[in-house]
């Protein structure tokens, strides 16, 4: 990079923080009136399937721990007991091979021990797979992509990325109302993985995987793609929002309400550049001649936390360094560099902020 474009780049930078500190105030994403659950910790679960492979994980632990107690122990008796002697003469000890009895001990004992951990993982695994889902459900179509998140609502015709939304359930299993999730994928294998809600499913091209999710507390829930999918896999983050029932009917009423059409002269000229250049050929906004399926639907982007799949939040800045080019953010990702003005960078950015 020349200087000349790196003063640029500086500029720009500096310029924007100018903004930043000018309008605090940045439209509100959804969800952010929720605790912000960032630790990913599968030993503190919050959710029905989350809980029942805590319970297995607790068991399988212990079991090793025991192990390791065991192993240790005798480790340490015979490091002491057979130790170097003062009065050593240095030659070999006398060689003992085949006991029976000791072979047998070593063999079955670890066979057993191996049988009940596949038993009590595999029973897990089948309770959480065969969980009946009760018909009214909320269904979510997940579709993994290089390297973000396509989030379907088939029942309430709404698309969005990245930020799963769903309603809180319950801990009394009568009064649960589970969210039913089907993965799949559009190029490569990713894994959906929230610790905090429910263990990992991989999403595999041409086959239709299923999980659910049974939240007992509300919050911003964060997860990642946990298979190794390309060179942005780490940036691939996911956050679920788990709303209120109310929250979660607002916010589904704001999802469906078509988002104003622009009124400033700089937001009508970033609506007419934005449909003039190569943008509509990935992105889809409700309602309008953008159709693409390749990138994340727009129609609603200004009510996301994040952008680039959680690679950085979503801000004034961040928004227009990543119209800017998003390869500076987000690495090899597939949305290229296009080359846009300065100027119209700032219309595009205005264009999309009335996307809310
Ligand atoms: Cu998708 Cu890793």
């Amino acid at each position: 990079m020349t200087l000349r474009a790196s003063l640029s780049k500086l500029g720009n930078r500096v310029f924007w923080a100018l903004c930043l500190l000018a309008t605090p105030v940045f439209a509100e994403p959804a969800g952010m009136e929720y605790p912000m659950r960032r630790v990913a910790d599968m030993f503190q679960p919050l959710s029905r399937p989350a809980e029942m492979i805590h319970e297995a994980a607790v068991l399988v632990s212990l079991i090793c721990f025991g192990i390791f107690i065991v192993v240790a122990s005798l480790l340490v008796f015979i490091v002491l007991k057979f130790r170097r002697k003062a009065n050593d003469d240095g030659r070999e000890p006398p060689q003992i091979y085949g006991s029976t009895n000791i072979e047998l001990a070593w063999t079955v004992i670890p066979i057993l021990i191996t049988v009940v951990l596949i038993l009590v993982t595999s029973r897990t695994i089948g309770e959480i797979q065969n969980m009946k889902m009760p018909e009214d459900a909320l269904k979510i179509e997940l579709v993994g992509h290089q390297w973000w998140w396509e989030i379907r609502y088939p029942g309430l015709g709404i698309v969005t990325a990245n930020e799963i939304h769903i309603p809180v359930s319950s801990r009394d299993p009568d009064k649960a109302t589970p969210t039913h999730l089907l993965l799949q994928s559009a190029d490569v294998i990713h894994s959906f993985w929230v610790p905090q809600l429910a263990g990992k499913t991989d999403l595999v091209p041409n086959k239709n995987n299923e999980t659910w999710l049974d939240p007992y507390e509300t919050g911003v829930y964060f997860g990642n793609c946990a298979e190794y999918c390309g060179t942005q896999h780490a940036n691939m983050l996911l956050r679920v929002i788990v709303h209120t029932p109310e929250g979660f009917e607002k916010w589904v009423a704001a999802q469906k309400a078509p988002p104003a059409p622009p009124q400033t002269a700089e937001e009508i000229k970033g609506h007419k550049l934005f449909y003039s250049t190569s943008c509509v050929s990935c992105h889809m906004i409700n309602g309008t001649v953008a159709e693409g399926v390749f990138g994340p639907d727009l129609t609603k982007l200004m009510t996301r936390q994040t952008i680039g799949a959680g690679a950085v939040a979503l801000n004034d800045k961040n928004l227009w360094d990543w119209v800017k080019d998003p390869q500076d953010i987000k690495v090899g990702c597939l949305m290229p560099d296009m080359q846009l003005l300065d100027t119209e960078v700032d219309a595009i950015v205005a264009y999309l902020k009335t996307l809310k």
